[in-house]
């Protein structure tokens, strides 16, 4: 059964009555520019073909009931609730519910009309996996109040929407690339975002390279303090550097020449943390003449530097990352192999060339494997489309 069929079926069971609305809102998976959108850096994510489906219609109540098929939970609230973040009898939501809650939260504080819903959903996209599937659960929710609520807002907005639920709502301080990338998908092709300005461009994504995720399967779990100490080392390192450098906002400010003039001045852990950003907004940008003129085998190399610098200086990887990537960048038809999102588990994206994707993938598996004792799992994906009503 897919995954439309599934909500659809678990509607009827829970209302008695078929859903009249169904949305897909897609993961993402990041091929460059990593921990660097909350330092108005540049980012090149694609939307992948997983997502989370949500199957919804009115509800005659001022309460919105959802189901998260996955969890086997439901959860019902009501606006008055939502400061409180309690459910309609006054019990805290659980963390799952904090996100559709967050949404309705987000768009209410926005003045837009948020009519209560009766929603099932259910995602493909793996929770603590760097796929973004928090993102994806935004912002099928956003597009369902969207179209219950007679408003229309252009995508982008609708992932600043989702990026404010999480901020202020959930608690993670995350930048704007995973919203984004899950509202504004194009089938076949790669984003290419600018965090400052919030313009993007779709590119297309060269034919002769396949993108292969590698699921390590160890889930991060309740990390956002870890991403959020990341996020305050770099507001650390633009108050230190401003001594120096006055009017500079965030890092994308500092080139790297001017970076390492002055970073002696930084404390060691902030310039650790400062130089994995200063440098991967560079990468970022040398990495489009390369797509254009299809240098996979420089765009590649790119990748593999954010890996290393993403465990060294960042220090968002773990060892079963660490493996999975050297692996992979050992194996022949791979240009390059990093961890994607947050880090601190999850997968792994690699550039392969199309014709090795089969050999590579088996080899993947079976030397993961070998050193971990634990099967990855490992699937070629494809760029899709972002949210949409079905
Ligand atoms: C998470 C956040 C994003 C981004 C990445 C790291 O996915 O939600 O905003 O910061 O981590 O690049």
């Amino acid at each position: 059964m897919s995954l439309r069929e599934t909500v659809i079926a678990k509607f009827q069971e829970c209302f008695g009555e078929v859903p009249v609305h169904v949305v897909r809102a897609p993961g993402r998976v990041n091929l460059l520019g990593e921990h660097v959108d909350y330092n108005d850096g540049f980012v090149l994510p694609i939307a992948i073909d997983r997502a989370t489906w949500l199957a919804f219609s009115t509800s005659d109540t001022d309460q919105t009931r959802l189901t998260a098929v996955d969890l086997s939970e439901d959860v019902s609230f009501t606006p008055e609730m939502l400061p409180a973040k309690t459910d309609a009898k006054g019990r805290p939501l659980p963390t799952w519910a904090l996100y559709p809650a967050g949404v309705m939260w987000a768009l209410m504080e926005a003045g837009l009309a948020t009519p209560a819903l009766r929603g099932v959903y259910s995602s493909n996209v793996p929770q603590g996996s760097g796929l973004s599937s928090s993102a994806s659960v935004e912002m099928a929710f956003v597009l369902a109040w969207q179209t219950l609520g007679g408003w229309r807002l252009p995508p982008m907005d609708r992932a600043l929407l989702g990026q404010k639920a999480e901020n202020e709502y959930v608690g993670v301080n995350c930048g704007i690339m995973d919203q984004f990338a899950s509202a504004c998908g194009e089938q076949d092709r790669l984003l290419h975002l600018d965090c400052r300005s919030l313009e993007w461009q779709a590119l297309p994504l060269p034919k002769e390279v396949a993108i292969v995720i590698a699921d390590t399967r160890m889930r991060r779990t309740l990390t956002s303090g870890e991403y959020n100490k990341r996020r305050a080392d770099c507001e650390e390192a633009v108050r230190l550097l401003s001594t120096d450098l006055p009017g500079i906002t965030s890092l994308r400010d500092v080139d790297l020449e001017t970076y390492n003039r002055l970073s002696s001045h930084l404390p060691e852990r902030v310039e650790k943390r400062a130089r994995h950003v200063v440098e991967e907004i560079e990468r970022t940008q040398r990495a489009i003449p390369l797509l254009e003129e299809g240098d996979m085998v420089e765009f590649g190399k790119l990748l593999n530097q954010c890996h290393a610098s993403l465990r060294d200086l960042y220090e968002v990887s773990i060892p079963e990352l660490d493996t999975m990537a050297a692996i992979a960048q050992s194996l022949p038809g791979c240009y390059g192999a990093r961890l994607t999102g947050a880090g601190f588990g999850g997968c792994t994206v690699n550039l392969v060339a199309r014709e090795q994707t089969d050999s590579f993938s088996q080899a993947l598996a079976a030397g993961y494997e070998d050193e971990t004792g634990f099967p990855p799992e490992i699937y070629v994906c494809s760029a899709s489309k972002g949210a949409e009503l079905i």
